[in-house]
């Protein structure tokens, strides 16, 4: 499938060219979404509401979108931006889409024929100062997407042991330097704890190897990353929400899932791969006892973003997009 024209340059929305999220794929998106007047479609991710407002776009006159963030201020944004737009075909709830089986029935979406998941965070966190998200950004390491929830990745950061910090930072940001990190954060914290973004991206930068000037990212991006995974438990959540998402979609419905690292994008390859063949008996077994049928049929190899949308936004470099439709089952 080939996709014309950098969309994310020529459709950029006013809000997008001050300073906000910019939607990564979003021609991509719309296109295997295929949203059409009349249908019910949920944004799992609200973020800045990028994606959502162009599936709401492309489904005028009457289609009507319920989308999601655990953020409140991605809710607030939203509302702000797009509400009186789209008056009552726009529905949000704050919520993790881990709750989707209860939340999108309860919201008047029972069964629908689009859902997207644009996993991660938004331009708009990483850029909080009171957040903790971004390396740069600087600020209190939070970096729970909703801040009533779970425990701050400090207290992560001051709690744990050595052995524990190491295999958080090997199994959710796949560091190879694990160990050493984890053995100097015990050590700093002696002295005084390991509070913000700036103590952290300092102390690993301060012990990582390398020459600094060949690195494509901070040296601190793995253990960041494996940070926002265990505060947010966030690889747990993207199993529950896409078992449920193929549970609401309509027959026909398309399911569209952008993942930004290897750890989501293996999650999301694995679980449309077992949908796509039902059965899930092991080889040895000579009739089927799973009684699972296929649900989903593949709608493209996994795509990623062009030269174009990679020089107008560099968030898009690390996306893989995945595509689905729901068959009767
Ligand atoms: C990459 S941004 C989405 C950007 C959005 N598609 C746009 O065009 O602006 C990801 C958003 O998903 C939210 N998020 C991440 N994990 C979530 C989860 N499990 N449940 C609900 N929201 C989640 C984050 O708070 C963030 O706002």
């Amino acid at each position: 499938m080939r996709f014309q024209g950098p969309f994310g340059i020529r459709n950029r929305t006013g809000d997008e060219m001050k300073e906000g999220h910019l939607p990564v794929l979003a021609e991509e998106v719309l296109t295997l979404l295929a949203p059409a007047s009349g249908s019910l479609q949920i944004d799992t991710t609200l973020g800045g509401g990028g994606h959502t407002e162009r599936i709401l776009g492309a489904t005028d006159p009457d289609g009507r979108l319920l989308g999601l963030d655990a953020d409140g201020a991605a809710i607030a944004r939203v509302r702000d931006r797009l509400a009186a737009r789209f008056g009552d075909r726009l529905v949000l709830r704050q919520a993790n889409f881990r709750e989707l089986a209860s939340v999108a029935p309860a919201a008047g979406f029972p069964a629908v024929d689009g859902m997207l998941f644009d996993l991660g965070l938004s331009s708009f966190q990483l850029a909080d100062t009171g957040r903790g998200f971004g390396i740069r950004a600087g600020g209190p390491l939070d970096m729970r997407f909703d801040p009533n929830v779970g425990v701050p990745a400090s207290e992560l950061l001051a709690t744990l042991d050595a052995r524990e910090l190491a295999a958080l930072f090997r199994r959710y940001g796949e560091e190879p330097q694990a160990g050493r990190i984890a053995r100097a954060i015990v050590e700093a914290r002696r002295t005084a704890p390991v509070e913000t973004s700036e103590d952290l991206a300092e102390l690993v930068e301060r012990i990582a190897s390398g020459a600094p000037g060949r690195r494509r990212i901070h040296p601190a991006t793995r253990v960041f990353q494996a940070l926002r995974i265990a505060v947010n438990a966030e690889l747990d959540a993207l199993a529950i929400g896409l078992a449920s998402a193929v549970d609401l979609l309509r027959p026909g419905g398309r399911l569209v899932v952008l993942s930004y690292h290897s750890l989501e994008d293996r999650i999301v390859k694995r679980f449309l791969d077992a949908e796509r063949k039902g059965c899930i008996c092991p080889p040895s077994v000579p009739v089927c006892v799973c009684g699972r049928t296929p649900r989903l049929r593949l709608l493209t190899r996994s795509l990623t973003a062009g030269p174009a949308e990679l020089a107008a936004n560099p968030r898009a470099r690390s996306a893989r997009l995945r595509a689905a439709e729901r068959i009767a089952a």
